[in-house]
């Protein structure tokens, strides 16, 4: 159902200060800086391999990630799953009671995207992914 990690989702402060970190010190590539004025972040895309790292810090202090970094500080946000439907995903994990975030996919950076609520996943964000065509 859930087929491969995507990428891992990491909330930090200074988006800049991250990619000086993750780029210039650990040596990711960065493949894409994008602004997503809905969810008020700014999100940056690295190449991991197998994977992408996704750095994503607030523009705004009244964002769910401003309110993320403001209880827990920066770290691991989210573990994102790449699925084939994620429609039908959805609706297998509300028939199995898992508690979601969103109760229908929306649009994100390259697919559809949902999250399922951390609390039912043992205290880690799912994000499920169907990737555009
Ligand atoms: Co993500």
């Amino acid at each position: 159902m859930l087929t491969r990690i995507d990428h891992v989702g990491i909330v930090v402060h200074d988006l800049d200060a991250s990619l000086k970190t993750y780029c210039d010190d650990l040596g990711f590539r960065l493949l894409q800086r994008v602004s997503i004025p809905e969810q008020m972040v700014e999100a940056a895309f690295l190449d991991a391999g197998n994977g992408t790292i996704e750095l994503i810090a607030p523009t705004d202090e009244s964002s769910g990630t401003a309110r993320f970094l403001q209880n827990r500080g920066e770290g691991t946000h989210h573990i994102c799953f790449e699925v084939d439907d994620i429609a039908a995903v959805l609706e297998t994990l509300r028939g199995q009671g898992l508690r979601l975030i969103d109760e229908t996919p929306r649009q994100g950076v390259h697919g559809l995207v949902a999250f399922v609520h951390p609390k039912a996943t043992h205290g880690t964000m799912i994000e499920l992914l169907q990737k555009h065509e």
